[in-house]
Formats: structure tokens, C-alpha cells, sequence
């Protein structure tokens, strides 16, 4: 009887293990040489393919010159790139006319051949700008006629020469303050508030076919800066703007605790519909590092992602930078650092865990499409 059991067993077993040897297209056999790879193992740009989303990264033009190990882990984990400095005005129009699109046009190179998406990092900002400009405004020798004559020229120079080789474009970065103000920068002091119009405009002329984005830090929650983008947005459509994208970037930190409507806020701009997409995402910390700020950081990364995967059109998720080794926090925030899914010596952190795994879940039965 016994013996019986034993034998039904195995060959229950054998029975069924054939049925998956057959039932399994060959492919997708690791014995027969193809290329399936249980989730667990995959990039994280496959597992957030599954999901129909872009994982991206901010990339260091310099580090990827320099060290292979950051390189090559750029096309191995992301099926996006920003240019974290490359493509801002001081680095591309450094003299006055005089364009300087190499480091940018390397990126765009390195993207195509690791069949990733550029985001476009940007094109009106208050920082990184050209001494040139800055001090011309400063001293008046440009007055508003000129700089706005300026303005476009940039902007349409800029999106002509990337055009059909980026996704999308941060259009303005940064246009509203934590009040929720429009952002007392030059520009709206000589342009006034119709200067986020006109970018929009100019970079929608120079390439049709080019998402546009508004992009801002503290806005991935609902609080009085994100309202103040989803008006603006709002007053941007009716007009006819071409604006399509909202972009939040996703600095955030430890210490400060993290907004638990992420979805919610997101959704929002998507019913308008826009697209939607976490731009720059780190969690920093106050050093030195320990468990429970390494614990804190992974449940930081993940409410970005778990934010972004559950509005539909929320496009990209990237990340402002993948390793410790490159960031541009201990720079930025004093006795503060250790902001990447990555530490120095390129090993997976908590954070990084928690990514992938959202990612592989996400991905399970119930994935939904966002494309
Ligand atoms: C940062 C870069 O990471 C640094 O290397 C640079 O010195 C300053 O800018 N918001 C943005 C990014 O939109 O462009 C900033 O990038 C980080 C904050």
C-alpha cells in the first residue's frame, strides 16, 4: 500500500514536471540556454518594464567617463537617464551663442545604446545658469525685451537640437516656491508670471512631438506648492498650453518623515490628464548612517515608487543618482548624505531591496498597463 502511494507520488511528480517542461514556451526555460531570469534576479528596468514604467537615473558625466563600474551598472539597471548637470544652461550655452552640446550629445549616445529614454533636464531654471546672462541681467546691460529674446532663442535652439531624441522635457524647473508663490526668480521679475507660457510654446514649436513638464521638489504629497502646480496646471490647459507632464522630483529625507498621499496627489494632475513622473528621487540622511535610518530610507523609496505605480500614466520613476559613491547631498546639506539605492562601493541597501521587490510584486498577475 504503501509502496503504491509512493509510486503515485513520483509519478504525479514526473507527470507534472513534464507538463511544465512542456507547457513552458522554450524560451522561457533557463536549462535550454534562453533568457528567462526568475524575478528575483532581474534588473530593476525589466521588472519595472513588467509595469510598463521607465526606471531612470541622474548620470554624472564625469563618473561615466571614469569608472566602469558605474557605467556599466547604468545600462544594466535603468531603461531611463537624466543628465544630472550636462544639459543646463551653464554647461550648454556657456558663452553667449556659443553651444556646447558634446557632454549632452554623449549621454544621448550612451542612451541609444543601451535602448534607454533621455529626460530632458532643463530648460528654465533659476540656478545653473550662465554668468553671461546673470550678471547681464543683474547690471541691466539686458534689459527685459532682450532677455526675453534671449529665452526663446535658448529654449528653441535647445529643443531643436535633442529633438526626436528625448522624451520629455522639464520645460521650467522649479517656478513655484513652498508658499506656493510663483518663485521670485529674474525671470518673473523681468518676464512676469506669461514667461511659463511662452517656454512651453517655444519648446512645443521647436519639436512637436516632445512631452513637456513642469518639475518641482516638496510636491509629491498635497500641500499648499502641489495645489498651487495643479492650478497652474489647470490655467496652463485652458489656455491651450501644450504642457503634458508633471514631474516630482522626490528629495526627501529622513528626518522630515515622508507624505502619505502620493497617490492621491499624483492622481490628480493624471485626471487632468497629464502624465505624471518621480524625476530625482533620494531619501537623505543625517550621518552617521545606522539601521533604523537605512530602514527609514527604504520605506522612504518606496512610497515614491508604490506613489507612481498606482497612478495610471505616472511614466518614470527616477532616481537622482544610484550610488553614494557620485551624489550631490554631502554637498548641499551639511552632516548629511548616504542618499542612493547603492553605497559607495556599489552594494545594494536596504533601499534598493525595497525598490525591487515592489517592483517584482507589482509586476505579479495583477500588473496594470501605463503606456
Ligand atoms: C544638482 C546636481 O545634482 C548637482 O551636481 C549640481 O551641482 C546642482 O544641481 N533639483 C534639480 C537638480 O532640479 O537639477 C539638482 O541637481 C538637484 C535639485
Amino acid at each position: 500500500m504503501r509502496a503504491r502511494l509512493v509510486l503515485v507520488a513520483m509519478t504525479t511528480a514526473v507527470a507534472l514536471l513534464m507538463l511544465v517542461q512542456v507547457g513552458l514556451p522554450a524560451a522561457a526555460t533557463p536549462e535550454r540556454g534562453g533568457g528567462w531570469e526568475p524575478p528575483e534576479e532581474q534588473p530593476l528596468r525589466s521588472l519595472a518594464d513588467r509595469s510598463g514604467l521607465r526606471v531612470g537615473t541622474a548620470v554624472d558625466m564625469t563618473a561615466l567617463a571614469d569608472d566602469s563600474t558605474y557605467r556599466d551598472r547604468i545600462a544594466e539597471e535603468f531603461s531611463a537617464v537624466t543628465a544630472e548637470n550636462v544639459m543646463k544652461w551653464e554647461t550648454i550655452e556657456p558663452e553667449r551663442g556659443e553651444y556646447n552640446w558634446q557632454p549632452a550629445d554623449e549621454l544621448v549616445a550612451f542612451a541609444r545604446r543601451n535602448r534607454q529614454k533621455v529626460h530632458g533636464h532643463t530648460l528654465v531654471w533659476h540656478n545653473q545658469n550662465p554668468a553671461w546672462l546673470t550678471e547681464g541681467v543683474a547690471s541691466g546691460e539686458i534689459d527685459s525685451d532682450e532677455l526675453r529674446e534671449i529665452l526663446r532663442t535658448h529654449i528653441i535652439d535647445q529643443v531643436r537640437h535633442f529633438r526626436g531624441r528625448i522624451w520629455h522635457w522639464d520645460v521650467v524647473n522649479e517656478a513655484i516656491d513652498d508658499d506656493g508663490n510663483l518663485r521670485d526668480t529674474f525671470w518673473l521679475q523681468q518676464l512676469g508670471p506669461d514667461y511659463i507660457a511662452d517656454a512651453f510654446r517655444w519648446a512645443h514649436q521647436a519639436d512637436p512631438r516632445v512631452k513637456l513638464y513642469l518639475n518641482d521638489y516638496n510636491v509629491e504629497g498635497i500641500n499648499p506648492k502641489s495645489d498651487a502646480y495643479y492650478e497652474l496646471a489647470q490655467d496652463l490647459l485652458a489656455d491651450g498650453v501644450p504642457l503634458h507632464g508633471f514631474g516630482a522630483q522626490g528629495h526627501l529625507g529622513v528626518q522630515y518623515g515622508f507624505p502619505g498621499d502620493i497617490a492621491e496627489n499624483l492622481g490628480r494632475f493624471a485626471d487632468l490628464g497629464l502624465e505624471t513622473a518621480i524625476t530625482e528621487a533620494d531619501v537623505r540622511m543625517p550621518l552617521p548612517v545606522d539601521n533604523t535610518k537605512l530602514a527609514a530610507q527604504a520605506q522612504g523609496y518606496r512610497l515614491l515608487l508604490e506613489g507612481c505605480l498606482l497612478t495610471p500614466r505616472c511614466v518614470m520613476f527616477t532616481v537622482w543618482g544610484y550610488t553614494d559613491k557620485y551624489s550631490w547631498v554631502p554637498g548641499f546639506f551639511e552632516g548629511e548624505g548616504a542618499a542612493n539605492l547603492l553605497d559607495e562601493d556599489f552594494n545594494p541597501k536596504p533601499a534598493y531591496d525595497a525598490v525591487h521587490t515592489t517592483l517584482v510584486l507589482a509586476g505579479g498577475l495583477h500588473r496594470h498597463h501605463r503606456r
